[in-house]
């Protein structure tokens, strides 16, 4: 149940961030933070996540929430049922704050510290009633990121755990509960192992900070970011399993090129049990079906990445326009004559991808635009259109599209398209792009386009230069003397 009205003891880094998850979730907030630049900074922060929320999901969230600044801790928390602290991370401080906090609150309000590292059982010392005192840990950016990990503690009500548990999955997160209390909690934990790696790293000369973050966002960053590090190394014992991994890897660690100290040995006894944990946590799959979970996960973030034009997604943006540019002067290179031009030019050869289906598994209405727009422009590819052309300023625009749907395809199925040109001249182009199934190449969609040259800078048509209208001429010749298609030309709704 969401909570309706809720308090943010100080606004900074952390506290805007949840202020802007609540608010985006219908909560009403109320934050105390005596920096005088408190409502510039709650409000940038606001603006980044309304941004980037209205990008990650469309689903309907309820009406954003409020939020207000307090003038006093009293008055924030007057009414609230969840109090969060993100003050700066002194002990002594936090418990200050808790006292104003405990003597205006009502005593069945949460009250969640943000804080990295203090264990609740510290935050609780001289509380008037510490069960309801917990740790609730977030990651930057708060309104993104889902993991919190809740820590009770010894000290902490089992009810106000799983109340926490309950409330922060409403707000969208990943709740995990840690169980045992202990510094830095389960994340930081890691991040520290890996901090004092790289500040090894640094000290000894080995690595700068950016070899350090390509070390970790073009590889095992990626891998981490959607199976974490036993799923992982679960898949790269392959077959052979859990237990072949360690036994080739595990002896490294007492090797002398890493800088942890105080490694666990690795007993039979650990050994056993990471790997029938790993067992309990992924044994309903076989290694080729995490493999293929794993790809499909890969691709999608270094896709997603592509869009940014960034790491990962940067270095495959840059490989797929050197392919493009190689086959461009492959096809340049090969006479024309010799291909056959007597029927519809093969645009692309794929199949269904995962994430193109809809909740039948069968591929989805806008997926078949993309698929027709690859089309374009991969006959775009072939007439000589490159990041050159594009770079002067000249494009060719889709102005018009009519899409039939035939037969269905099932997600992962091979399909191929071809393209028809109906006509061309020297601004326009009139293609017929049909997608068939690949394995018994029945029609599964077919699309008509008028796309238009146009110049980009002046927004408005103009004629395509001469050697793109010349690469186009024997396409056209040839293609005039196939049948015209029975689509095209259809209109929305026409009998058969
Ligand atoms: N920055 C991170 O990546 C991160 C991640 C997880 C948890 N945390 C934890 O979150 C907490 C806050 O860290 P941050 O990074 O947001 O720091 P920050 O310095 O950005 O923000 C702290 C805010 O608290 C305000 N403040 C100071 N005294 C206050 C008081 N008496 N009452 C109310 N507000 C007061 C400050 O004006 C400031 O706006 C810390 O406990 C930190 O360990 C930080």
């Amino acid at each position: 149940m969401l909570v309706k009205q809720a308090a943010c003891v100080g606004g900074g880094v952390i506290g805007g961030g949840w202020i802007a998850r609540l608010v985006l979730n219908g909560v009403n907030v109320a934050v105390f933070d005596p920096d005088p630049e408190a409502e510039r900074k709650i409000s940038e922060v606001m603006a980044n996540a309304e941004r980037a929320f209205a990008k990650l999901t469309l689903a309907p969230r309820p009406p954003k929430g409020q939020w207000r600044l307090a003038s006093s801790i009293a008055e924030a928390v007057d009414g609230a049922e969840l109090i969060i602290e993100s003050v700066p991370e002194r002990l002594e401080l936090k418990h200050q704050v808790y006292r104003e906090i405990e003597a205006a609150a009502t005593p069945d309000a949460l009250i969640a510290s943000s804080t990295s590292g203090y264990k609740p059982s510290d935050l609780q010392q001289g509380a008037t009633h510490p069960g309801r005192i917990l740790v609730a840990h977030p990651f930057n950016p708060v309104y993104l990121l889902p993991l919190v990990e809740i820590i009770g503690g010894p000290n902490a009500a089992a009810s106000a755990i799983e109340h926490a548990m309950t409330l922060y999955a409403d707000l969208g997160m990943k709740p995990l509960n840690v169980r045992q209390e202990i510094d830095a909690f389960i994340a930081d934990r890691f991040l520290e192992a890996v901090w004092r790696e790289a500040l090894w790293l640094i000290k000894d000369g080995v690595a700068t900070t950016e070899e350090i973050d390509d070390a970790i966002r073009y590889g095992f960053g990626l891998r981490w970011a959607q199976m974490g590090l036993f799923d992982t190394y679960r898949v790269a014992g392959g077959e052979a399993g859990m237990k072949h991994f360690f036994a080739q890897f595990g002896p490294c660690l007492s090797l002398p090129w890493t800088k942890l100290m105080d490694v666990p040995e690795l007993t039979d006894e650990l050994v056993d049990s990471i790997a029938s944990q790993s067992d309990a946590q992924s044994g309903r799959y076989s290694i080729r079906e995490l493999e293929h979970i794993r790809d499909d996960n890969l691709v999608a973030i270094i896709q997603a990445l592509r869009g940014n034009d960034w790491g990962a997604g940067a270095t495959l943006k840059a490989y797929e326009e050197q392919l493009y540019t190689r086959a461009h002067a492959a096809q340049t290179q090969t006479p024309t004559a010799q291909e056959d031009l007597s029927k519809p030019l093969l645009a692309l050869e794929t199949s269904v991808q995962p994430d193109w289906v809809d909740y039948n598994n069968h591929m989805t209405e806008s997926r078949y635009l993309q698929v027709f727009g690859d089309c374009s422009d991969a006959l775009f590819r072939r007439l000589g259109i490159d990041a050159s052309y594009h770079a002067r300023g000249l494009s060719y625009y889709t102005v018009e599209t009519h899409i039939m749907h035939v037969d269905e395809v099932a997600g992962l199925e091979p399909i191929y398209a071809t393209t028809q040109l109906l006509s061309a001249d020297e601004k326009r182009i009139h293609v017929f792009h049909r997608i068939h199934h690949g394995r018994d190449h029945r029609l599964l969609a077919s699309a008509e386009q008028m796309l238009l040259h146009v110049d980009t800078k002046a927004q408005k048509a103009c004629p395509a230069d001469p050697p793109i209208l010349a690469a186009l001429e024997p396409i056209k010749t040839a293609h005039a003397e196939l049948p015209k298609p029975e689509a095209a030309g259809r209109h929305v709704g026409e009998r058969k």
